[in-house]
């Protein structure tokens, strides 16, 4: 196992719905550390440059005008498989399919509003965080 760091986001329907706490709390409970943390409003622009990577897809117009709607939270999390323990306390994308106890069955409304987001992988995370963070904002 090894230390890593990763991206969550606790999106607007989250932030609008009272549940950053709940959702900070959460990962705290299960011994991921809070290396830095931020409320921000994404402009649309910074949220087409977020999600370049989905900028092909369909659904690519509704997430990004979703997540400039309003206010997100961003947290740098740090702990042991920090990317694979922070993707099974959200659950799956889709709510729906997410399972019992995990933050997208206890908060989200659907696919597209699906309260936090989570970086998938290493080199992800690496980039989601300097999207976001200087080196500096990291403790
Ligand atoms: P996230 O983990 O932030 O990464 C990309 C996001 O795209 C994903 O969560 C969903 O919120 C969103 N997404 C994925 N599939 C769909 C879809 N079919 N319709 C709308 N949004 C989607």
């Amino acid at each position: 196992m090894a230390i890593q760091r990763t991206l969550s986001i606790v999106k607007p329907d989250a932030t609008a719905a009272g549940n950053i706490g709940a959702i900070v709390a959460r990962f705290e409970a299960e011994g991921l550390r809070i290396c830095a943390m931020k409320k921000v409003h994404l402009s649309l622009r910074e949220a087409e440059g977020f999600y370049a990577v989905h900028s092909a897809r369909p659904f690519f117009g509704e997430l990004t005008t979703f997540m400039s709607s309003g206010p997100c939270v961003l947290i740098v999390l740090e702990g042991e498989d920090a990317i694979l323990r922070n993707r099974e306390i959200m659950g799956a994308t889709n709510p729906a399919q997410a399972a019992d106890g995990t933050l997208r069955k206890l908060f989200a409304r659907s696919i597209g509003e699906n309260a936090v987001h989570g970086s998938d992988a290493p080199e992800t995370a690496a980039t989601e965080i300097a999207y976001f963070f200087a080196g500096t904002e990291l403790h």
